[in-house]
């Protein structure tokens, strides 16, 4: 089956599917996304991730490309196009294309592409059971890591980092030795006392959709947590580690820079709160 992409009103070819050479995207990386999870053909937490889509895209000041309710109508239909049951949808969208000059155009229009895919479930599954390791890189990203830019270089080094050392996520780490995030994920500890700590989204961090779901499994369940910053040394040394993202939902963490937190296997906090995680999030079907 051949997989489809929406790119700004027409459902085409996924291998044809394309922008101009003069997109802002391409030339400046002048565009927000977002990444949502697709399973058991239900869009999980789309109001969350069109809530920061509106977010994203107001403080860059780039105009929404379509409203809100025909967006969902295009992701919806991505997904039912490429028939996936379990996988993501990602959405991009730039401030347009425009004869190249870095101050905004004046009258170009958002570009909006679409596309999605099936990731495979058991893969990340099993990929849960085992648990992933973490290098620490510097922080080097811009200031406004809030906004969900396609931005991502920083990022992209990153994670090559964490690749080239054998390891899944780097978590960036500022120059007081707090862990902030992860390249593509938040980052999360439980204490030893069984409270788990994430950092406050003051700015530093993306405000993860995940991260804000499992605060509610967490309040449901009793479970206490905080937001305040931790060391890398404090998730060396904690009971536990994970990482949250849309598509990973929550990884467990067994080794911090080469150091085994815990035992060693993933933790029963992270997997407990992995298996409440889709009662809690919000389910639209496709
Ligand atoms: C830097 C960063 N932090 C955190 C996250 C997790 O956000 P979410 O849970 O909304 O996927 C992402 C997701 O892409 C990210 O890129």
């Amino acid at each position: 089956m051949s997989r489809i992409a929406y790119v700004d009103g027409r459902y085409v070819p996924h291998a044809e599917a394309a922008v101009h050479v003069e997109d802002r995207g391409f030339q400046f990386a002048d565009g927000v996304y977002e990444v949502c999870e697709v399973r058991e053909r239900c869009l999980i937490d789309m109001p969350g991730h069109l809530d920061r889509l509106a977010y994203s895209l107001r403080e860059l000041r780039i105009a929404m490309p379509v409203d809100r309710q025909p967006l969902e109508t295009i992701l919806r239909e991505v997904v039912r196009r490429n028939r996936v049951s379990d996988g993501m949808v990602y959405l991009q969208a730039t401030r347009g294309t425009a004869r190249r000059d870095h101050a905004f155009p004046r009258d170009a229009r958002s570009t909006l592409v679409v596309t999605a895919r099936a990731l495979d479930r058991a893969a990340g599954d099993a990929r849960a059971a085992e648990g992933v390791s973490i290098v620490t890189v510097p922080e080097q990203r811009w200031a406004r890591v809030d906004i969900k830019t396609t931005a991502l270089v920083s990022n992209v080094l990153a994670r090559q980092a964490a690749r080239d050392a054998g390891a899944f996520e780097a978590w960036f780490v500022d120059d007081s030795g707090s862990v902030i995030e992860g390249a593509a994920t938040n980052a999360w500890i439980v204490t030893k006392a069984g409270v788990v700590v994430t950092r406050p989204a003051d700015g530093s961090i993306l405000s993860g959709v995940t991260r804000a779901t499992l605060f509610g499994v967490m309040r449901a369940g009793g479970l206490a947590f905080e937001e305040r910053a931790f060391t890398v040394t404090e998730a060396q040394e904690a009971a536990e580690a994970f990482c949250t993202g849309a598509t990973l939902i929550v990884m467990p963490v067994v080794r911090i820079d080469g150091r085994i937190v815990g035992t060693g296997l993933p933790g029963e906090t992270a997997l407990g709160l992995r298996r409440k995680f889709h009662d809690f999030a919000h389910k639209t079907k496709v």
